[in-house]
């Protein structure tokens, strides 16, 4: 089996761990957050698309599983976002503002969205390794 082969397969185990993590971890805000379904369809289509190019090494096959990895590469960017859009919207303060009124009234503050700020990196990493695993044009070691 060729390296490139056997990273596109770690990219499938990746796909499939990141989906079941993904899947506990936004429970509570599938609800409220319809874009926090988006790592889910993402991981599912990497799972998938990388299963076929793992087990048929065939130009379509890499190809539909390079698309999936540039997505993967996006939506991680873009959950980077919304884990830290507090921070980018500059809403951080009337955030603890809430949290004291809450105090105030009794609520814990366990009640509050603790979203890990570089987590969805771990998406984009996934896809970048898929891409390089995929990228014709690399040089031999001499
Ligand atoms: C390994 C990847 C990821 C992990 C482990 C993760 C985990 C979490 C956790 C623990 C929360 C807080 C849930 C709660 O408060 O009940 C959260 C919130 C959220 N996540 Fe993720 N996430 C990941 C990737 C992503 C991605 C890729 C996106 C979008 C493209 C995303 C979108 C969101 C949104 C919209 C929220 C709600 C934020 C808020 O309420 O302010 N997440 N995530």
């Amino acid at each position: 089996m060729s390296l490139r082969r056997a990273l596109v397969g770690f990219v499938a185990a990746g796909c499939l761990f990141l989906m079941i993590e993904i899947l506990i971890s936004h429970r509570e805000v599938f609800g409220e957050k319809p874009v926090a379904w988006s790592p889910i369809i993402v991981s599912v289509l990497g799972l998938l698309t990388s299963l076929w190019a793992f087990a048929r090494w065939q130009p379509l096959a890499q190809k539909a599983f390079q698309v999936v990895c540039f997505l993967l590469l996006i939506v991680g960017l873009a959950g980077l976002y919304f884990h830290n859009h507090e921070l980018f919207e500059g809403e951080h303060k009337e955030t603890e503002g809430h949290a004291a009124l809450g105090h105030e009234k009794g609520e814990g503050r366990g009640e509050e969205h603790h979203a890990p700020p570089f987590a969805p990196l771990s998406l984009s990493g996934m896809g970048i390794l898929g891409l390089m695993a995929t990228y014709p044009k690399w040089k031999q070691d001499e």
